[in-house]
C-alpha cells in the first residue's frame, strides 16, 4: 500500500466520530450533486474529513492553506480516489499556493471550506465572478474568523459562513490540547532538547496559549507568559504562570512560542536581548509572528538544517524552527493536532458543511456561530464512543434553570 494511504488508514482508526458521520452520510447522499472547495492542511485526518464528505455524495477540490503543511504522499492518494482532486504541495511558491487555489474555484464550489480564509478571500477579491455559485463557507481557524469578522464589519462579505473555531467542541480540544501537544511535540522532535528546567516564553494567552502553558509546566517547563488583553494577563497570573512583557521576557526564555495570531510579536526589539541558544517557533496560523524577514535580512550568518535555521547576530545564535511558520504542521516531523483533536474538530466541519449545504440560502451573509445542536450531537457521539454516561436534568431542574421567580 503506498505510503499517503498508509497514513490514512492510520488516522482514520481513530477518528470514530467522523466514521459515525460517514456511516450516516452514506445512506443519506447529503451532497449528492454538490462540489465542496477546500483550503486545509493536506495531510491524513483532512482526507479522513475530505472522504466523509465524497461518502455524502460530494465532488471535492482540495488545496493546501499554508506552502510547508502538506503532506506530498497524502495528496498524492487523495488523488487517487473518485471524486476527489488534490492541488496541495509541498514548498509551493506564492505563485503555485494561489493557483492550488484557483484550480479548487475553477471548480466553482457550493460550499467552501478554510483554514485561515485564503480560499474566501480570493474569492472575493480576484475571482468575484464565481460568488453567486457559492452557498456558503466554513472557517476552521482562529485567524480565518478574524479576518471574517472584519470582511463582515465591512460589509465585504458575500455569503454566510459558519466559525468552526469558535465552537466549544473545537476549541475546549483542537486549540488547548490539540495545539498545546503538538507544538511542543513538534519543538521536541525537531530540535531533541530538553523541556524540563527549561523556561519557555508563550505569547498569548488565548485558548491555544493556554493549552501550550500547561502543557510545557507539565513537563516540568518554567512558563512565562505574555499577553496585551489585561485579563488574559490577570489569568495566567492567577494560573500560576510569570506574566512580563515581550521586552523583558525576550532575555529569559530558552524557547519563545508564539500563539497570537498577530503580527510583529518578536522583533529586531527583541532579537539582540535573547540568549544565544535561543529556540523561536510559531503556533499560530502565518508567519507573521516572528520577523524572519528582518533576520534574514540582518544576520551575520545563517546556517540551514532540516526544519531549524540558525541566525548568528553579533555571535548569538537563534534558531528559527520551521521559517516561522505554524511549527506543528510546517517542520518536516510535525504531523499537526492528534488525530482525536482534529476528529472533534473534523466532525464539527462535516455537520457545519451539511446544514450549510441544506440552510445556507436561507442565512444572510456574515459570520455564523456553529448551531448549538451541532456541538452538542459531536460532543454526544464522542461520549458514547468512550462509552462515558452523564446526568441528564430532570423535568423540575429544568424548570427552576429558566424561572425567575424561585428565590431565597
Ligand atoms: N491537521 C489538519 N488541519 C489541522 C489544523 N488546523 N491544525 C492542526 N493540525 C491539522
Amino acid at each position: 500500500m503506498h505510503s499517503g494511504d498508509l497514513k490514512i488508514r492510520w488516522a482514520r482508526q481513530y477518528m470514530p466520530v467522523l466514521s459515525s458521520i460517514r456511516e450516516r452520510f452514506e445512506q443519506e447522499k447529503p451532497f449528492a450533486g454538490m462540489t465542496i472547495g477546500m483550503a486545509l492542511h493536506v495531510e491524513a485526518k483532512t482526507a479522513v474529513l475530505v472522504e466523509t464528505l465524497v461518502a455524502g455524495g460530494a465532488e471535492v477540490h482540495i488545496t493546501g492553506c499554508n506552502p510547508l503543511s502538506t503532506q506530498d504522499d497524502v495528496s498524492f492518494a487523495l488523488n487517487t480516489r473518485e471524486g476527489i482532486h488534490s492541488y496541495a504541495k509541498r514548498g509551493a511558491t506564492v505563485e503555485e499556493y494561489y493557483a492550488g487555489i484557483d484550480r479548487v474555484l475553477d471548480a466553482r464550489p457550493a460550499v467552501t471550506i478554510d483554514d485561515g480564509m485564503d480560499l474566501i478571500h480570493r474569492l472575493h477579491t480576484e475571482r468575484r465572478e464565481i460568488l453567486d455559485a457559492v452557498i456558503g463557507g466554513c472557517e476552521e481557524t482562529t485567524t480565518g474568523v478574524h479576518r471574517l469578522r472584519a470582511m463582515a464589519r465591512e460589509g465585504a462579505l458575500r455569503f454566510p459562513v459558519i466559525a468552526v473555531n469558535d465552537t466549544p467542541m473545537k476549541r475546549f480540544f483542537d486549540n488547548v490540547h490539540g495545539t498545546g501537544e503538538s507544538s511542543l511535540a513538534a519543538v521536541m522532535i525537531t530540535t531533541n532538547v530538553l523541556i524540563a528546567g527549561r523556561r519557555v516564553v508563550v505569547a498569548g494567552y488565548g485558548y491555544c496559549g493556554r493549552g501550550l502553558a500547561q502543557k510545557a509546566r507539565s513537563l516540568g517547563a518554567r512558563v512565562i507568559v505574555t499577553e496585551v488583553d489585561p485579563r488574559r494577563a490577570l489569568q495566567a497570573h492567577m494560573d500560576g504562570f510569570e506574566v512580563m512583557p515581550m521586552d523583558a521576557a525576550a532575555a529569559l526564555g530558552d524557547i519563545f512560542i508564539t500563539t497570537t495570531g498577530n503580527t510583529g510579536i518578536i522583533t529586531e526589539r527583541h532579537f539582540p536581548k535573547m540568549k544565544s541558544g535561543a529556540i523561536l517557533a510559531n503556533a499560530g496560523h502565518f508567519d507573521v509572528e516572528i520577523d524572519v524577514d528582518w533576520l534574514e535580512r540582518n544576520a551575520d550568518a545563517v546556517e540551514r538544517r532540516e526544519g531549524i535555521n540558525t541566525y548568528i547576530l553579533d555571535g548569538t545564535a537563534l534558531h528559527v524552527l520551521a521559517e516561522g511558520r505554524l511549527v506543528n504542521l510546517a517542520t518536516p516531523k510535525g504531523m499537526g493536532h492528534p488525530i482525536e483533536v482534529m476528529d472533534l474538530s473534523f466532525a464539527v466541519q462535516a455537520l457545519s458543511a451539511l446544514h450549510i449545504a441544506r440552510h445556507g440560502r436561507e442565512l444572510s451573509p456574515g459570520v455564523h456561530d456553529v448551531p448549538s445542536a451541532i456541538d452538542e450531537e459531536v460532543a454526544r457521539l464522542k461520549l458514547d464512543v468512550l462509552g462515558l454516561a452523564i446526568d441528564r436534568l430532570t423535568p423540575e431542574q429544568e424548570d427552576y434553570m429558566s424561572s425567575w421567580t424561585i428565590g431565597t
